[in-house]
């Protein structure tokens, strides 16, 4: 421990001593008697270095299959969390999401990571008021982001052809996607990519480079003492006391810094872009349609789809600022890269474990395109209408998302005192009684562990726990083994009744641009290759804030990884 780290720890522990005891212990004792929770045997730790640290998918799942769909994990010092996942406790949290807040270090480093006033920080009216724009925006937006794709199938194609297997090998795909997932992000929100023009664009090209599994390493899992620091900081330290122990001297807190530097400059820079043309000052942006005023015909990004939608508003609606808009920038490319990319691994993955409905998948893709004229007419194929009418395509996506949901768990904490109520009681922590709804004081945290919803029996059928892409087609499954149909509607979520883009007015913004790169991806990927598992190499998934894939043998620390033999077609 560096003697910073130990002042401020004394510091805080001298003024919050007695505060601790009282506000921490009551809090614990009242929802810890009435949940039941994980075994603790450390009050200074409690179960949290088993929850944050050494967390695996299996464990996020298995205590949900002993515990029920709520249950407590004890946080340092006494904290006690609640850990969720029942369907009438989500329909509460997405239909009242200003009554919740993320942790306040979580928001004092997104502030860093995407930038102050990005929609992540904001709450109520801001939040409605940078959403409304938001959405209208990405529905307006429509691409087929086929370029990327075979750019990306090119370069995969030359890695066989040069490693002299000619026409097979194995390719480690989870690089390429994830870089896939933000320079197609990138081309949706501000219309091009900065390798479209090597000259313009030096802080987004900076940017791109930096950007690259950010999330994943800042928000990877934390030491016992940032641990401890973070428990007694946040019961303790006022906002402003928090920001300035954000500027400790420590190796991820200044990487944060330079990247928090960097998105200030990015944001400069599209600002800066925009109105320079506004003026029409700069000749050589003239073939630049990302940022123009001009285009005020169909959508070229998101970006000026906001700035058009919000010119449009009426002088009482509280317009943005075109600072305000350009701000949202990083955190859509932010939170677009790591899901996308490990969403599009697992589904690669699943379809390389299971080469029949491989092909099954293959079939119809290439009977659709024979179908509508590809061949004469690419666009009519990958109009929306004609990926939404794959089924068997549309059930991988669906299934792939159900079993690895981008981000498996949302942490919040209650702003008032909140009663969640429960789709399926559960037995009380002395085992006498059934709980049906849940009193959670001010200032809790909460866990919602989407992964766990995404596997409710109820809901999904008795197979729920197994990669089962039949689920979703009940009226074509071939035998009665390959059943499992989604048995109820809960209503949950934009899509397919899943919680992985969670709901409400805190709704993933670009989960309809998710669906459609994942469809347009594995439509012509799908069309050019046969993707297998790599024999004796084994695959797990890791929990970070995302789900990524990783070689099984790499257990210090693990980082994304999944090789695939792929066969040229
Ligand atoms: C498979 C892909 C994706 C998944 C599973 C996913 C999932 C989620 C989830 C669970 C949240 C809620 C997080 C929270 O409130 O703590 C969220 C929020 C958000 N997502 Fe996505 N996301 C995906 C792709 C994208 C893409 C492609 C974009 C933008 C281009 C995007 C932009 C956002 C934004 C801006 C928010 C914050 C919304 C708000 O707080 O109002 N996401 N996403």
């Amino acid at each position: 421990m560096n003697i910073p780290d130990i002042i401020t720890l004394i510091a805080i522990m001298i003024v919050g001593g007695y505060l601790l005891q009282n506000r921490i212990f009551c809090q614990h004792q009242k929802l810890s008697d009435i949940v039941k929770g994980l075994p603790c045997r450390s009050w200074v730790f409690g179960n949290i270095i088993a929850f944050r640290t050494e967390l695996d998918f299996g464990a996020l799942l298995g205590w949900h299959d002993t515990y029920g769909a709520a249950y407590t994990v004890r946080g340092c010092l006494g904290e006690t969390r609640l850990v969720i996942s029942d369907p009438a406790a989500f329909k509460f949290f997405f239909q009242n999401p200003y009554k919740f807040s993320r942790p306040p270090l979580d928001t004092l480093s997104s502030d860093l990571i995407n930038g102050s006033g990005a929609v992540f920080s904001e709450i109520g009216p801001s939040h409605r008021r940078l959403r409304g724009v938001m959405d209208l925006a990405f529905r307006k937006y429509a691409s087929s982001f086929q370029e990327g794709t075979d750019a990306v199938i090119q370069q995969w194609i030359d890695q066989c052809q040069q490693n002299g297997r000619g026409e097979q090998g194995t390719i480690n795909v989870q690089q390429a996607l994830g870089k896939f997932a933000l320079t197609e992000s990138m081309h949706a929100v501000l219309g091009d990519t900065p390798e479209s023009d090597s000259k313009k664009h030096t802080a987004q090209k900076m940017w791109i480079e930096y950007s690259s599994n950010i999330l994943s390493e800042l928000i990877s899992k934390p030491t016992k003492r940032a641990l401890i620091i973070e428990r007694l900081a946040e019961a303790l330290l006022p906002k402003t006391l928090l920001r300035i122990m954000l500027h400790l001297p420590e190796e991820r807190l200044k990487r944060l810094h330079r990247f928090s530097k960097l998105n200030a400059d990015f944001v400069n820079e599209i600002v800066v872009n925009y109105e320079s043309k506004q003026l029409g000052c700069s000749a050589e942006d003239d073939s630049d349609t990302t940022t123009s005023p001009k285009n005020n015909g169909s959508s070229t990004s998101i970006f000026s789809a906001m700035v058009r939608i919000n010119e449009g508003l009426s002088k009482s609606q509280n317009k943005l600022t075109l600072r305000q808009i350009a701000s949202q920038v990083p955190s859509m490319l932010i939170a677009g890269q790591d899901t996308v990319g490990n969403s599009l691994s697992w589904a690669l993955y699943e379809l390389a474990s299971h080469p029949d409905w491989q092909e099954r998948v293959r079939e119809e893709i290439i009977a659709h395109a024979r179908f509508s004229g590809e061949a004469e007419c690419p666009q009519a194929f990958f109009r929306n209408e004609g990926l939404d009418g794959l089924p068997c395509l549309n059930a991988h996506i669906k299934e792939t998302l159900r079993f690895y949901p981008g981000v498996p768990m949302v942490n919040r904490i209650t702003l008032e005192d909140v009663v969640f109520p429960l789709a399926e009681p559960i037995l009380s922590a002395d085992g006498k009684s059934k709980v049906t709804q849940i009193l959670v004081q001010k200032g809790t945290r909460v866990h919602f562990n989407l992964a766990a919803y995404n596997k409710t029996r109820s809901i999904w059928g008795e197979d729920a726990g197994s990669f089962n892409p039949w689920r979703w087609l009940p009226t074509q499954r071939l035998s009665e083994s390959e059943q499992g149909p989604v048995r109820v509607s809960t209503g949950l979520g934009p899509y397919a009744n899943l919680s992985s883009f969670i709901g409400g007015a805190r709704v993933c913004v670009g989960w309809r641009l998710s669906i459609l790169l994942m469809q347009t991806f594995l439509t012509r990927c799908l069309a050019k290759f046969r993707f297998k598992l790599v024999e004796n190499v084994g695959i797990r998934p890791i929990v970070t804030f995302t789900i990524f894939p990783a070689l099984d043998n790499d257990e210090d620390s693990p980082s994304p990884s999944l090789p695939l033999g792929i066969e040229m077609l």
